[in-house]
């Protein structure tokens, strides 16, 4: 197949103007729009368009006189259908081919002294100001790879780049309705819509997008502190002595919870694990028993839907069942565990889920939203208003018939961090949603099968999620607990991948793949692992 002609008519770095000369079936090469807007004029001919939008992939025939535009973040393939074709690109900026190579491993001396402010009075020229904003883009690690498998996300999305152009030249604040009436309502579209997911009535809950995780885990503490003390909001607490009961794989955020909620880490009982690594319920409940016989005051079981190192998923309709007995608030920190909530291969992990009061939903790990927009999601609309609408707000608050959003929140200026969400779920719907985890699902399990078939791999346990712990032994049957770290180390320094690690309680070092890059498949897996067995 002849393949297609390209000439270049004109070329800066702020644009360039192409025109390609097309035969049948021959394909442009997938140019990476992550910082490119390319827009393609259709003079002749008949074409396949294909664009790879993060999960979803679309397809169009376009004719002559066509005109379409590629979005930043996306990949492109046009292919041509008739005998000949001639096509006109755009591309603004010029495509820029520096990102083509996976960068890990950064030093940051040679940049440090441009990096520092100075604090001379004077500014510098915008062209300076570009140039230094270019070579900073230059030091900073690839995360938009299969290969970037270090944290709980991975990749970008052409979903969310457009989100951010919009919030940012639309700049506003959630706070009032009159600020952000799209954005208010769409926040509240989007609670709704999380409420149905987990199971709850319609019109029965309410929330709001949170600065992370993190913060959704403090919200759902304090909310639970105002269900159980509701004098606290004025006086605060003091006499009773508060506990609250996670797993001991649970995130680090409930006890900097504590911590700033004024309980104090050790209120934060760390309840051991089974051999699945979920939240043993038989030890929880002795705890909590014993802790009312020594004068304490239980309030609050977290559960961790997806926990971080082992992607775990604690048992909610158990837990459930004990929170009932004492009386206690059941959050489920979903931060990273929720796009099991959409999945059909999964959905037993989160069985229960509708009987949580609160639930914390992180848009920007699976999900792929701008770092950080995360949901916090209680079936308790009153409890979380009354938890935290305060006086002092008049100056704000005018309209006492439109329930404003900071009314809500303990923040009063919040970004609509909404949309980057709610353009994904617009665009994938539910299915797209299922197949977006249930794809992913598979490619775990299918290197977790994988795996098992090597004999310097141990895996640690059954990929359940998308996270797949795995020991490297050292070559030659010999020792060593730390060889894993070792190898990481290397395979970063070389810039063959990223992927983190952490420590068994005997001291054993693994690493942990987590599979969550849109395009991740099992062959970017097997090639990392053998990468590592080869050290
Ligand atoms: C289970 C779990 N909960 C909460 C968090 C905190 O989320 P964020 O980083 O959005 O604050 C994390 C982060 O990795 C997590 O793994």
């Amino acid at each position: 197949m002849k393949s297609y002609e390209r000439t270049i008519l004109f070329s800066t770095d702020v644009f360039e103007v192409v025109s390609c000369k097309w035969y049948k079936g021959s394909t442009s090469p997938s140019h990476d729009h992550n910082w490119s807007r390319c827009s393609v004029l259709i003079q002749e001919g008949e074409f396949k368009e294909t664009a790879v939008l993060g999960f979803k992939t679309e397809s169009h025939v376009l004719g002559s006189g066509h005109v379409f535009s590629t979005l930043p973040g996306s990949i492109h393939e046009i292919t041509c259908l008739s005998e000949m074709g001639q096509t006109l690109h755009v591309y603004v900026p010029r495509i820029d081919k520096q990102n083509a190579n996976n960068k890990f491993s950064i030093s940051t001396d040679q940049i440090k002294e441009k990096i520092s402010l100075k604090l001379e009075g004077v500014g510098v020229s915008w062209q300076t100001v570009s140039e230094l904003v270019n070579e900073v883009e230059k030091f900073s690690i690839t995360t938009n790879s299969p290969q970037f498998m270090n944290q709980l996300f991975s990749g970008i999305f052409p979903h969310d780049l457009y989100a951010q152009e919009i919030s940012a030249r639309r700049r506003t604040t959630m706070a009032t309705v009159e600020a952000s009436p799209v954005y208010s309502l769409m926040e509240h579209e989007v609670i709704q819509a999380l409420g149905k997911t987990i199971g709850w009535s319609p019109d029965s809950c309410e929330g709001l997008s949170v600065s992370g995780g993190s913060a959704a885990n403090f919200m759902s503490i304090h909310c639970a502190k105002f269900k159980m003390w509701p004098e606290s909001k004025v006086q605060g607490i003091h006499n009773s002595k508060p506990t609250m009961y996670v797993s001991e794989d649970a995130h680090y955020s409930f006890l900097k919870g504590a911590n700033a909620l004024g309980f104090g880490t050790e209120s934060v009982r760390s309840v051991p694990t089974t051999l699945t690594k979920q939240i043993d319920v038989q030890a929880l409940e002795e705890m909590i028993c014993s802790d009312i016989k020594k004068g304490h005051s239980p309030f609050y079981i977290a559960a961790t839907l997806g926990t971080t190192v082992y992607g775990a998923f604690d048992p909610l309709e158990d837990l459930s069942v004990v929170a009932k007995k004492y009386g206690l608030w059941l959050h489920a920190d979903a931060a990273w565990g929720a796009p099991a909530l959409f999945s059909k291969k999964s959905k037993h992990l989160v069985r229960g889920i509708q009987r949580v009061d609160s639930l914390t939903f992180d848009a920007h790990k699976f999900f792929g939203s701008h770092l950080t927009c995360s949901f916090y999601i209680t079936q308790h609309p009153k409890n979380l208003f009354e938890a935290n609408d305060v006086n002092g707000g008049e100056y704000l608050f005018h309209e006492t018939n439109s329930l404003d959003r900071g009314r809500l929140s303990w923040q009063c200026g919040r970004g609509p961090d909404v949309l980057s969400f709610w353009t994904q779920w617009k665009h994938l719907g539910e299915n797209g949603m299922t197949d977006a985890v249930d794809r992913l699902l598979s490619v775990a399990e299918q290197a977790a099968e994988w795996i098992k078939t090597q004999p310097r791999l141990r895996l640690l346990s059954d990929a359940s999620f998308l996270n797949i712990c795995v020991e490297i032994l050292p070559p030659n049957g010999a020792s060593d607990k730390q060889w894993s770290k070792h190898v990481r180390q290397k395979m970063i320094a070389e810039n063959i991948c990223m992927v983190n690690y952490s420590t068994e309680k005997n001291g054993t070092t693994f690493l942990r793949l987590i599979v969550v890059h849109p395009q991740i498949q099992l062959s970017h897996i097997q090639e990392i692992l053998t990468q590592a067995l080869s050290f």
